[in-house]
């Protein structure tokens, strides 16, 4: 089991990555100081798959567990589902003291998180991550909440886990697609903060496809380490941890212009440094080698990386207007210097399009 600090002070907490750490997790939680009743979130699809490995493992260590459910998928993230959460943890007596623990992707995390963050103003909660791209990214750094009819993730809080468990065998379960979006999160971090990573994936992409699960813990472990790094610096977004965002600017429009249907989160963003990467080039900012490396590692993970013909320039700027990152008119995009480098470039969404060549 490998072990990653997140130092924020008084609210550190430890990433643990390792194969079966599940059986475990009751100890886990007690090494992060957890006490009392937990409730565990989780969705109908991950329940019946870990629900009773995770209930035996906790109640093992001699916690109480109370299993609260809400539907699967992205369009249950949302106030009245939180309301549902609430009242569970009414009806069932939760105190400040007890804990919450998401069992789930980056859906349920995100939901249960934010449950936690305002339950009685704030409960202990811890994160057992199940997707790919929840253990490398939405389980660490704090951003919880819920989608609003207006827009994703419009309501929310920067609440940190007490914890975060990372069972790398849980992968062995999930669908595919939903592993190779994940990746698109992984080769980011390589993008942005380590050529060591990045050029490992290039080596040994395809034994991580076929689930080796000592080379998933080794790299979910330096997803994790390099996402903690830049929480410490800016936990709550202000200036670097805007560097997350590498390819999310025509990421998330991608996804508003094809209304959440078409793509998975990683599929757009795997297009959208496609498209930082060219614009890194265009603008001089790195060099024809390093947007090469980028395109043929997205596509050896089997992602795309073209904006189809049919998404037109207007719906990708009204997109990227939309995002709640942009201020002043311009969007602060993230482009690579080269592979493990970045920097900020104030452009307007119309410039990106331009960029685009759409
Ligand atoms: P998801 O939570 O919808 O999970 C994808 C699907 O996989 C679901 O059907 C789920 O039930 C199923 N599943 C989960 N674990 C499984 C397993 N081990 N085996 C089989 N099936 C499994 O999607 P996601 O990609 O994990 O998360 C997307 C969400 O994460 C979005 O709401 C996005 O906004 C959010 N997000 C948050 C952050 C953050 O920092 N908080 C970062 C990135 C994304
Ligand atoms: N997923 C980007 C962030 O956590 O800031």
């Amino acid at each position: 089991m490998q072990t990653v600090k997140v130092d924020l002070g008084q609210r550190s907490y430890n990433i643990f990555v390792g194969e079966g750490i599940l059986s475990a997790a009751g100890d886990l939680l007690k090494r992060a100081g957890i006490k009392g009743k937990l409730a565990v979130v989780t969705n109908s699809t991950v329940a019946q798959l870990y629900l009773d490995p995770v209930h035996d493992a906790l109640q093992s260590s001699g916690f109480e567990v109370i299993p609260i459910l809400i539907p699967d998928g992205e369009e249950y993230k949302t106030l009245s589902t939180l309301s549902t959460i609430f009242d569970r943890l009414i009806s069932e007596r939760f105190e400040r003291q007890s804990c919450l623990v998401a069992l789930g992707g980056g859906v349920v995390g995100d939901i249960a998180g934010f449950a936690a963050a305002t339950y009685l103003r704030g409960m202990p909660f811890v994160q057992i991550p199940t997707t790919l791209l929840a253990q490398v990214d939405s389980s660490v750094g704090g951003k919880t909440g819920v989608n609003h009819s207006r827009g994703k993730n419009l309501i929310g809080a920067f609440y940190q886990p007490r914890a975060v468990i990372i069972d790398v065998a849980l992968l062995s379960s999930l669908p595919r697609r939903e592993l190779v979006a994940g990746l698109a999160e992984v080769i980011k971090y390589g993008i942005i903060e380590d050529p060591v990573l990045f050029g490992g994936l290039e080596e040994k992409l395809d034994r991580i496809l076929v689930l080796d699960r000592r080379l998933l813990t080794e790299v979910i472990a330096t997803s994790c380490a390099i996402k903690a790094r830049v929480i410490e610096k800016d936990e709550r977004e202000d200036d670097h941890r805007a560097v997350l965002n590498f390819g999310h600017t025509v990421g998330h429009a991608l996804e508003a212009a094809t209304h959440y249907r078409k793509y998975l989160h990683g599929e757009a963003v795997a297009i959208g440094m496609a498209k930082a990467a060219a614009i890194s080039y265009q603008q001089g900012f790195c060099d024809a080698k390093t947007l090469g490396r980028i395109i043929k590692l997205i596509k050896m993970a089997g992602l795309s990386t073209e904006i189809p013909q049919e998404v037109s320039t207007q719906s990708l700027i009204e997109g990227m207007e939309l995002d709640k990152k942009s201020a002043d008119g311009k969007v602060k995009f993230v482009v690579c210097t080269a592979i493990g480098k970045t920097c900020f470039h104030l452009l307007t969404a119309e410039q990106i399009a331009a960029a685009l060549g759409k």
